[in-house]
This record gives C-alpha cells, sequence and structure tokens, in this order.
C-alpha cells in the first residue's frame, strides 16, 4: 500500500488513517502558510527600500550642501530655478550671466526666499558671454580665484532656433553652435584641469530631446544639442577611473522664455512662446530633477512625455518609421506657414 503513494504524500506524511493520501488538504495548508510568509517577506522588502532610499536622500543630500556649484544661465528659465533649488539646498552658488542686473535680480530673489533648516551662503556672480571663448576662458580664471575649487559645474544657457536650412545664414548656424556647444565646451575645459587636481568634480550639461532626435525647422539647435551629447558622453568615458563625474540631462519641451528668445533664419529674434513650450513642464519640476539627478549621480536623464520617449528609442529601432513621420511633420508645419 505505503509504495503506492504519491511523493508528496510520503514527504510531508499527509496520510489519512486508511494510508491514503489527503489530496485537497495539502495545497491548501501551502497557500494558507505562503500567503502569511508574504506579508513579513513585503514588508521587509518596503523597509529595507525605504532605508536605501533614506541613506541615498542623505547623501545626496551632503554632497550637494555647502558643495561650490556654477550655473550659466541663472538669469532666467530652467537656470534660475536651478539657482533657487542648489540655493535652497545649502550650495555655494557662482551664478553666470550675460547681464549684471539680471543676475542681480535673481540674488535678490534668493535672498527673499524663506530661510529653512539648511544654512544658505551669499551667491557671486560672474558677467561672461558664452559665445566669446577669450571672455570664457577669463571668466573661469575668475570662478577660481573667487571660490577655489568648483565642485559642480552646470552648463545650462542656451539659446533655440526656428528656421529653414534653405534659408538660413551660415552665421546663424555658428552663432547657435558657439553659444550650446562651444560655450560649455570651452567652460568645462578651462574648470576640469582643477577639478582634476582637486580629486573631484561634477559636470553637468543641460542638453535635450533635441540632442537624441531632430526635429525639422529646429537644424541648427538639434545639431548643436547632438554634439553636447557625443561631446559630454566621451567626457564621461574619458573620466571613468576619476572621481569626476558627467551628467547629461536631456528634457523636452519647459515653459520658459526659450522659444521667445530663438533666433530665426536671419538672427533676428523669433519672439513668440509656441504651443509646445508653454504646455511645457514646469521649470520648478525640472530643476528638481536636476538636483535629484546630480545628487544622486546619474549620467544621464530624459525628461520626457511618452510621445517624445518613445520617438527617442523608435529613431534606434525604426529609422524609416521615424524619418516618415518627420517628414510629415515638416510637410503640416510647411503648410501651416503658408496658410
Ligand atoms: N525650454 C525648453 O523647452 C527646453 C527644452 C529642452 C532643453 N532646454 C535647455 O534648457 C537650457 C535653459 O534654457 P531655458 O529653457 O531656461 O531658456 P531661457 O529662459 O531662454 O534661458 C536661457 C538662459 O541662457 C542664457 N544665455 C543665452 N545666450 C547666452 C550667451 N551667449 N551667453 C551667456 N548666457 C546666455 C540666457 O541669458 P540672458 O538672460 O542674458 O539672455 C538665459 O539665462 C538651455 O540649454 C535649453 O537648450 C530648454
Amino acid at each position: 500500500m505505503q509504495h503506492t503513494v504519491s511523493l508528496e504524500c510520503a514527504v510531508t506524511e499527509n496520510l489519512n488513517p486508511f494510508g491514503r493520501c489527503e489530496r485537497g488538504l495539502l495545497p491548501l495548508k501551502m497557500s494558507f502558510l505562503t500567503s502569511w510568509a508574504i506579508i513579513p517577506l513585503l514588508l521587509g522588502s518596503v523597509g529595507v527600500y525605504s532605508l536605501y532610499r533614506l541613506l541615498q536622500r542623505l547623501r545626496s543630500r551632503a554632497y550637494i550642501q555647502d558643495a561650490v556649484v556654477v550655473i550659466t544661465g541663472a538669469t532666467s528659465g530652467l537656470g534660475k530655478e536651478c539657482a533657487k533649488v542648489f540655493y535652497a539646498a545649502g550650495s555655494q552658488l557662482v551664478l553666470c550671466g550675460r547681464n549684471e542686473e539680471s543676475l542681480e535680480d535673481v540674488v535678490r530673489e534668493l535672498n527673499r526666499m524663506r530661510k529653512g533648516s539648511v544654512k544658505t551662503h551669499k551667491p557671486h556672480k560672474v558677467i561672461f558671454d558664452l559665445s566669446d571663448v577669450e571672455a570664457v576662458s577669463s571668466a573661469a580664471k575668475e570662478i577660481v580665484k573667487l571660490v577655489g575649487n568648483v565642485d559642480i559645474l552646470i552648463n545650462n544657457a542656451g539659446i533655440s532656433y526656428r528656421g529653414t536650412i534653405l534659408n538660413t545664414k551660415v552665421s546663424v548656424d555658428r552663432m547657435i553652435m558657439d553659444i550650446n556647444y562651444f560655450g560649455p565646451v570651452a567652460l568645462t575645459k578651462a574648470l576640469l584641469p582643477s577639478m582634476i587636481k582637486n580629486g573631484r568634480g561634477h559636470i553637468v550639461v543641460i542638453s535635450s530631446v533635441q540632442g537624441k532626435i531632430s526635429i525639422p525647422f529646429r537644424s541648427a539647435y538639434a545639431a548643436s544639442k547632438h554634439a553636447t551629447q557625443a561631446f559630454f558622453d566621451c567626457l564621461r568615458a574619458e573620466m571613468a577611473d576619476t572621481d569626476i563625474n558627467v551628467t547629461v540631462i536631456s528634457p523636452g519641451y519647459i515653459q520658459t522664455n526659450l522659444s521667445m528668445n530663438a533666433v530665426t533664419d536671419d538672427g533676428s529674434k523669433y519672439g513668440v512662446t509656441d504651443k509646445n513650450t508653454a504646455e511645457g513642464r514646469s521649470p520648478e519640476d525640472v530643476a528638481q530633477i536636476v538636483l535629484r539627478a546630480v545628487g544622486e549621480r546619474k549620467k544621464e536623464v530624459l525628461v520626457a512625455g511618452v510621445v517624445p520617449t518613445l520617438a527617442v528609442y523608435l529613431r534606434t529601432i525604426a529609422p524609416k518609421l521615424f524619418f516618415a513621420i518627420m517628414a510629415a511633420r515638416a510637410k503640416k508645419e510647411r503648410k501651416l506657414k503658408n496658410a
């Protein structure tokens, strides 16, 4: 009799008085036990994860508090919001811009901010135009003289563009490359040696979704952001055996003055806030994402909705479909302009 009993019953000795296996009982007992075992397991996992997040937050806070943070384009939009969140987190700021009065306004705004428990520092201002490589080099010297070692450089300043490739002067393409690409490259190269000497540093660049995909009538802007992405990806690899971190942030549309300040084919100001920009993310939200990405030493962050994120993947996995969608978009935009 015994040899006919299933292995399940033999192992658990789950036999009835007649030596028969109680078939329904074992799975019932098992599911009862596992359902009870899963609760402490779940609670334990939540506890471990919460502890991990807490340690991560403390580590991030320590990384940013009292750190010397240089922000370019601090007079407006995302740069100004980054200034606010890093100031509130206790960083020693060096605010960079082209216009002293606008920078002073930002300093006044920071001073008016409600003070939390974190000790804040009086910000410094450095005035220079990013399109002037000589000015960038002297600004870097001024920054080092003012604050000594720079811990975090946020290359944020930038300009956008609207126009057709056919009608755009090469001088306009060059101007956009100078501000969006050569400016951050020159400032990074000027500050990198002191970071290496100091044994640590962090270079952040605000690129764009358009550093990953190209949208028609934005050629110069998309090209400058693609170049930016490529340069800082190379920098990250070259700095891998040092304590220099590189973070590339690629946002989609943000509600700032970027489209208003964009230049057109002939270099004149576009002067319009596009619908996409007006409906974009708030610069406050994106600044918080930048703060978190820096604290967590993220290598790159795509700050975009579902459609732009899908477009980024589509460009790689189904390029023909992506090109067809962009061609349709160009056709539609041209039609709207001519209407
Ligand atoms: N807004 C978006 O939809 C969006 C999306 C993706 C990425 N981004 C990127 O986010 C970054 C910040 O732009 P934003 O949206 O905050 O636009 P914004 O409000 O127009 O701010 C741009 C900042 O860059 C500065 N800047 C422009 N040209 C400069 C130059 N030649 N030298 C020094 N500073 C210069 C501006 O200074 P002035 O005040 O002197 O003009 C301003 O502080 C840019 O890199 C942009 O490409 C923006």
